[in-house]
């Protein structure tokens, strides 16, 4: 059927919920195609900063430059007034996060609030899209009844509303931007329409229609639990051919040779807000033996952290009183995030075992990593200034690259918990090399 939504609001105008990691590039990125964009955040402070043409996100590449220019060209705003921006939006982009406890319980509470807000401004011929990724069927069952409820506008007949989810890698946004397809799927033909119409004139991508919000959802959920369960089937990969004489990475390396073939890393654990996470959206209204894979590939990299240091406590004989420096609390390399981070059980578990846990991450300044109770280190030069019995290595940033390992006086051992070091530098400096899949029988004997 032919909707009756017809825009009476200029479609030039954007608004853009939440200017976090992913929205401010996103309201950076259609600032530069021409839009009119308002960014909205319940922050004062970043709202200040963005109108003050300052980013008050630094990792990402091209970012200040490109909200300094938005704001100096007048294309870029930004406000605490969400239902003010909406009021004046053809198109509202929602990208705040859908919080998730540590329990994996849900917290909605700044999606549901980003909603109302929106929906009391919302005007006919609105296109409502949501990017935060969700549980399947939130964007019809929950988003929709709220906008209505607040607006008193019907979805369909007098808004659009569509989800599209984001799937961009945190440090390289503008450059997966112009890559990655965009997936829209609306509530209706006219919503995706619409939400496509929108995409195409902001994003240099090709645009790709799904046959509903639903199909976007779970397109999202899909493409990480399988790298969730990757991952899992890596690790369990690699423990089987610990005990068998195999190179594991030269056989991954040789397996994935062949076109189809596409196994990930071993790690020591799998962190972040989106891969150990989105599994549980799925898991969560799963039935009895559905999603059996995915949850067995979620407790499989949930242990593997033990697993890593129990080899490390069997190389050292015994953690008891051992020194261990870990390297990197971020959960993966070059990003400036602890969600989920491994590096929080690998602390639990080397304090459990009687060790002294040095965490070394030139990423986060000391008071922010008060939070897992171990001795922050500033530099290496401070974590060598006594000897240190072994190294774990959690997050391989940029700025370890070219670490000196023979600094370590003592060291014996490095478990790289990211198949990122180089086995041969680690020798050099006299210790073992250990990792997921690689024994430590394999290794060199400890010094
Ligand atoms: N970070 C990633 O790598 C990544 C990758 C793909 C998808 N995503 C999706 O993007 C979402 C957002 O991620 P992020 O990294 O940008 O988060 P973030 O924490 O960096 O930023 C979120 C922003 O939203 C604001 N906010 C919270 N509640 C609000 C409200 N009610 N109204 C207005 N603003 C509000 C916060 O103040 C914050 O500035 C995630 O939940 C996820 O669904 C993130």
């Amino acid at each position: 059927m032919e909707s009756s939504v017809s825009p009476d609001y200029p479609v030039k105008t954007v608004a853009v919920v939440g200017l976090g990691k992913i929205g401010l590039p996103l309201a950076a990125q259609y600032a530069s195609k021409g839009m009119r964009v308002i960014g909205c955040d319940v922050l004062a402070e970043v709202v200040e900063s963005i109108n003050a043409g300052l980013a008050h996100i630094h990792e990402e590449a091209g970012l200040e430059e490109a909200v300094a220019a938005a704001v100096a060209a007048g294309t870029l705003s930004a406000t605490t007034d969400t239902t003010g921006a909406a009021k004046q939006a053809g198109v509202v982009v929602v990208i705040v996060p859908l919080i998730v406890a540590p329990d994996r319980s849900m917290d909605y509470r700044n999606i549901d609030a980003a909603t109302r807000a929106v929906g009391r401004g919302l005007r006919r011929g609105t296109l409502v899209v949501c990017e935060t990724t969700l549980p399947v069927g939130t964007t019809r069952q929950r988003l929709g009844p709220m906008l209505e409820k607040e607006s008193g506008l019907k979805a369909g007949a007098d808004f659009h509303l569509a989800f599209s989810p984001e799937r961009l890698y945190a440090g390289r946004i503008f450059e997966d931007l112009r890559r990655y397809p965009k997936i829209v799927g609306g509530i209706d033909e006219a919503s995706t329409k619409a939400a496509v119409d929108f995409y195409r004139s902001v994003l240099d991508a090709e645009v790709w229609a799904v046959e509903n919000t639903e199909t976007a959802e779970f397109a999202k959920l899909a493409e990480t639990t399988y790298r969730d369960v990757n991952i899992a089937l890596a690790n369990q990969l690699a423990l089987y051919a610990a005990s068998r004489e195999v190179n594991v990475n030269e056989a991954f390396k040789a397996a994935n040779s062949q076109p189809y073939s596409h196994i990930h890393r071993p790690s020591l654990g799998v962190g972040g807000h989106c891969i150990p996470v989105y599994p549980h959206f799925l898991l969560r209204d799963a039935t009895n033996g559905e999603l059996s894979l995915v949850r067995d590939g979620r407790d499989t990299n949930d242990r593997m952290a033990e697993v890593g240091l129990q080899q490390l406590d069997r190389l050292l004989g015994g953690l008891q009183s051992r020194r261990v420096l870990v390297l990197g609390a971020s959960y993966r390399e070059d990003v400036k995030e602890l969600a989920f981070s491994t590096v929080f059980p690998v602390v639990k578990l080397l304090h459990h075992a009687g060790a002294q846990v040095l965490v070394l991450d030139p990423l986060f300044r000391r008071e922010e990593l008060q939070a897992l109770e171990a001795e922050v280190v500033d530099d290496v030069d401070t974590a060598t200034s006594q000897p240190v019995d072994a190294i774990v290595v959690q997050a391989w940033h940029r700025d370890f690259r070219h670490l000196d390992w023979r600094r370590f006086k003592g060291l014996k051992a490095v478990l790289d918990g990211r198949g990122s070091v180089d086995p041969a530098a680690i020798r050099q400096a006299g210790a073992a090399y250990i990792a997921i899949g690689i024994s430590e029988t394999r290794a060199a004997a400890p010094k």
